[in-house]
């Protein structure tokens, strides 16, 4: 059994908040918590990341999501979970 997990960084400080973060984290915990995806990622909430200009930020692995939606984080996601499945 494999037990690394992708680390998905989710800023949750106050710019990110305005350009959409809570939706962003409602998704993704949703979509965290069942199919292919379920146990592959962690998310971890963060305070803010210095990148205000790009909000919302998410970091997948080592891979930043600037002014990024669910469905960009989830395509990332997927690219570093692929080699996993
Ligand atoms: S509030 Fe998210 S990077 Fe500053």
């Amino acid at each position: 059994m494999n037990s690394k997990r992708e680390l998905v960084f989710l800023c949750t400080g106050s710019d990110c908040k305005k350009a959409g973060a809570k939706q962003l984290r409602k998704e993704l915990k949703e979509n965290l918590k069942s199919g292919s995806l379920k146990g592959r990622c962690k998310l971890i909430e963060t305070k803010c990341m210095d990148m205000c200009k790009s909000a919302p930020v998410v970091i997948v692995g080592d891979h930043f999501c600037k002014k990024t939606d669910s469905e960009k984080v989830f395509s990332q996601i997927k690219i570093k979970t692929n080699k996993y499945f």
